[in-house]
């Protein structure tokens, strides 16, 4: 009996085949297996024989069998169906016998089941994107070499973390696409069609050498968590070598340094501003360029880089978030991120091209926690919004926007200096002490996190209202950029 699966992993096909084959009696050894479109072997039959009849009869195998085989389908070993069919065929008898770990073919199939995680948990971790394209139209695409057939397994957790980017993880067996709504799987391409470079590449690399510890360095344990074949594909490889390499001097040198003060938590670090008289507004480029150095609260230091606000130095509206996120640190543009990417489109509708507007954060510097590989948000306190305020005050009388318009509480502290809560100000024009005028709103990061599908499309529809309504102001008083 030759049995001829759709695609390397096709558990339906697998499923039922296997099914109609222990109903009609058919022991392990009488099957062969293999997957359209792949080579035929020389003594198997070329074409499908299925079993003809169904006999009635049900059996029912253990819910943790299913789980089981569905990871272990997707290891690239030949013979895993003929294993899996063996299994099923035995589990008839024995009802128990995956709790046998002993057992050569259970120990087989939990062997591959757990190098098919492994292999989707390497695929999360090293899958770098590259951006093709540019802002609006940007495309993220990425290479990755997977070990087993886990393309299909591992896209949703790329469609989940990178919602709000259109991606592609392109692989030599299957690629992987993401538009925005959803998962689509296509057929491998080969490497050369995959981009190597991107602007993010030079930003991604710098991040990497700024968390690279030479003190906590443990190349061993380094090496199994990053295997070498991953290294062939990720940007920071071509650091490793170097920063290894220069760990030991780097150790002596911190060690053989003046030890650090400890953070002092009750006194409010002096804010290091460029000695600028306040009335003096100053080119934007310049106030830009002291930002970079600024360290008048501590979270320069875990931080990339400082984000300072961008567009054109005389934009009729300013746009104030919060802080800059994960993507913003490493590329040093304020809400290029997912954020970004809904506030463009809500400003999109409202009318207002984005490149016509002044965007900027209360606190310039990205606060985190390292969270494993991830660095979770954190909100900045009021002392960091403090600290970080005179850069904003000199964005405002470099700039001298008409508007500003303040998303989420953050923002709005910063922009009337005290805490003013959101849902009583939305929406009302309110005077600023020094000529422009401001708005509240919500921040774009709020929308992106509403758990409710209903709520959030209404609650976004109140944000684009809110733009329009900006819109709407600036148009009145017009002034040249
Ligand atoms: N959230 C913000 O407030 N600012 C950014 O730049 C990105 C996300």
């Amino acid at each position: 009996m030759h049995i001829t699966l759709d695609s390397e992993t096709d558990f339906d096909g697998w499923r039922q085949a296997a099914r109609q084959l222990v109903l009609n009696d058919v022991r392990p050894p009488e099957v062969t297996w293999s997957v359209w479109g792949a080579a035929p072997g020389l003594f198997e039959p070329p074409d499908d024989v299925p079993p003809q009849d169904t006999p009635s009869g049900t059996f029912s195998v253990p819910a943790k069998f299913v789980d089981l085989a569905q990871s272990a389908i997707l290891h690239r070993n030949p013979e895993r169906f003929a294993i899996l069919y063996r299994l099923l065929w035995r589990l008839r008898s024995n009802h128990d016998l995956l709790d046998v770990a002993t057992d050569p073919d259970v120990s087989q199939a939990m062997t591959m089941a757990k190098a098919v995680h492994r292999d989707e948990h390497k695929m999360h971790a090293f899958v770098r994107f590259r951006e093709i394209g540019r802002e609006q139209k940007s495309h993220y695409v990425a290479w990755f070499e997977p070990e087993h057939h886990i393309v299909e397994l591992a896209a949703p957790f790329f469609a989940r973390r990178f919602a709000d980017m259109a991606w592609s993880i392109l692989t030599p067996e299957a690629c992987a696409h993401w538009d925005g709504r959803a998962v689509s799987i296509t057929p491998g391409v080969p490497k050369a069609e995959a981009p190597t470079q991107d602007r993010l590449e030079e930003t991604w690399r710098r991040y990497y050498a700024s968390i690279f510890n030479p003190a906590r360095l443990k190349v061993k344990a380094m090496q199994k968590e990053m295997p070498r074949k991953y290294w062939r594909n990720l940007p920071e490889a071509s650091l490793i070598k170097p920063l290894i390499e220069g760990a030991e001097r780097a150790t002596a040198a911190m060690i053989a340094g003046a030890a650090t003060t400890p953070h002092k938590a009750q006194k409010r670090p002096e804010p290091v501003m460029p000695r600028t008289p306040s009335s003096t507004a100053g080119d934007i480029e310049s106030i830009r360029e002291q930002a970079a150095a600024c360290r008048a609260c501590p979270l320069w230091k875990d931080a990339t880089q400082t984000v300072f606000g961008e567009g054109p130095p005389h934009a009729p509206l300013m746009l104030v978030g919060e802080q800059p996120g994960d993507k913003e640190d490493l590329a040093g543009r304020p809400f290029v991120g997912p954020a970004g990417q809904m506030l463009d489109r809500a400003l999109e509708q409202a009318g207002i091209p984005r490149g016509k507007v002044y965007v900027t954060n209360a606190v310039k510097h990205f606060k985190f926690v390292p969270r494993g590989k991830i660095r979770l948000h954190q909100k900045p306190n009021t002392s960091e919004i403090r600290a970080c305020r005179p850069w904003y005050e000199r964005e405002l009388k470099s700039v001298q926007p008409d508007l500003v318009v303040a998303m989420g509480a953050t923002a709005a502290q910063s922009v009337f200096g005290k805490i003013m809560p959101v849902n009583k100000t939305r929406g009302r024009l309110i005077d600023l002490a020094d000529g422009p005028r401001a708005l509240v709103t919500v921040h774009p990061s709020y929308l992106l996190r509403l758990p409710d599908a209903e709520a959030k499309a209404r609650e976004y529809q109140r944000f684009v209202d809110d733009l329009r309504m900006a819109a709407d102001l600036i148009r009145k008083p017009a002034r040249a950029d």
